[in-house]
């Protein structure tokens, strides 16, 4: 198992809010301290958008296979031997083989058809939405519509969609230091049984193949290697740890930025729905927090402007690096029309580039554009506490609840 870095150290934040829109200490980092060696993690970080895009895309000296992370991935997800699965812990040239596994079932086809199939889902989830009244916005809409579509795409029966939620949620849940082994329990349970599941489903579709992920994963083969159908199985939940939690957050700070950083926005995007892939990209540039990957020093370099050594860690803050005066005018200030927000970083860079952005991407949309349909207007409600509704997740804080009026 990987040694976990602790990232709170560098952080330091002192609140839950603070965390969840770290703008300031990304603004002293920027400005002071764009490569900053850490004394007591024993890490440089990198803050610039160059410095964040050279450390994650230059596999030759910043390796994904290092033996420290920021990623805290628990007991039951051991890092184990080379497996074509075990994509995110590997360079080059080995990690190319894995990688086109896995993406044959994310080809531009794929979204094709995948596209009504979401709009179908995002469309009953606002259906159930009610006029005139106040909704909890990430309990109607943000949180289960990943979570939901993956279930779908995957080609998991209809009536089971919702148990495979609970699990999806048990799964990911972030761990809390004071019920570490608790936590640990329920997520051993739930990857049992969510094992126990799946995988009569796996062998079923290699006699009946169909339109869904794993009929896709069960076809693939990439110079004579194939998964096996555990390994389906585990590609499926790393497909969920990528992509579940993540997809929701990106929803839900969205409807948060409707609510709080510009009032004019939902009536521009209501009156101009071809504008949404731009609200879309620039959302996940400014509003998606706390983006950030590690890589360990493969030979010793001054790419950075310092002398980094062989096994030295550095982190890329990518969110930082998203607001980095020389990449984006006026970075620090939501604007949907700046022509080059598509180049944010949110989704990486180099090989390991988001093999899920495509997804995600048309998930945001197709979630705003099912929203705006059907309601006029937006409001905050007043009692609203950012501090109360938010708790600690892969991506360092996001919404539990985020109340909200919304009218026909
Ligand atoms: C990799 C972000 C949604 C699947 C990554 C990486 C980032 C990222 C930053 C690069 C990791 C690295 O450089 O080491 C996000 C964000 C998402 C999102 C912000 C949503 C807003 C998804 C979805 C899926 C997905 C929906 C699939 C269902 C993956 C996979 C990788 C990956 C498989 C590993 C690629 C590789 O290592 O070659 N994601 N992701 N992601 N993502 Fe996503």
């Amino acid at each position: 198992n990987k040694e976990v870095i602790p990232i709170k150290e560098i952080t330091n934040f002192q609140s839950r809010a603070e965390e969840f829109f770290p703008i300031d200490w990304y603004k002293e980092m920027l400005h002071h301290h764009p490569v900053y060696y850490h004394e007591k993690t024993n890490t440089w970080n990198v803050f610039k958008y160059e410095d964040v895009k050279q450390v994650l895309s230059n596999y030759e000296f910043f390796s994904s296979e290092g033996s420290r992370t920021t990623i805290f991935v628990g007991a039951n997800n051991k890092q184990e031997k080379p497996s074509p699965i075990n994509i995110t812990n590997m360079d080059p040239p080995q990690h190319r083989k894995s990688r086109s596994l896995l993406a044959a079932a994310f080809t531009p086809r794929s979204l094709k058809n995948w596209e009504p199939r979401i709009q179908q889902i995002a469309a009953e989830l606002v259906e159930d939405i009610k006029e005139n009244s106040d909704v909890n916005i990430v309990e109607a809409l943000a949180s289960p519509l990943p979570s939901l579509v993956i279930a779908d795409l995957f080609g998991v029966p209809i009536q089971d969609r919702h148990q495979f939620k609970k699990w999806v949620d048990i799964l990911f849940q972030p761990y809390d230091k004071e019920r570490l082994e608790e936590i640990e329990l329920e997520k051993q349970n739930a990857a049992n049984e969510y094992f126990q599941y799946l995988y009569p489903i796996v062998v079923q579709k290699r006699l009946n193949l169909s339109d869904d992920i794993i009929s896709d994963l069960i076809q693939v083969e990439v110079d004579g290697e194939k998964y096996t159908d555990e390994e389906i199985v585990q590609v499926t939940m790393l497909l969920l740890g990528a992509g579940v939690e993540t997809t929701s957050h990106a929803i839900a700070n969205t409807f948060y930025s409707f609510l709080y950083d510009d009032e004019s926005l939902y009536g521009v995007l209501k009156n101009n729905l071809e504008l949404v892939p731009h609200a879309v990209e620039e959302m996940l540039r400014y509003r998606f927090q706390m983006s950030r990957r590690d890589r360990t020093v493969k030979q010793d370099n001054n790419l950075l402007g310092v002398e980094l050594k062989k096994g030295d860690v550095v982190i890329a803050w990518m969110s930082a690096s998203n607001m980095d005066e020389n990449m984006f005018d006026d970075p620090f200030s939501l604007d949907i029309h700046r022509s080059n927000n598509k180049k944010h970083l949110t989704f990486g860079n180099g090989p390991h580039f988001c093999l899920g952005a495509p997804l995600a991407r048309l998930e945001m949309k197709i979630a705003l554009e099912a929203f705006l349909q059907k309601f006029s207007r937006i409001e905050p409600v007043n009692e609203f506490e950012l501090e109360k509704n938010l708790t600690a997740s892969a991506t360092g804080q996001s919404l539990t609840d985020l109340p909200m009026k919304v009218y026909k």
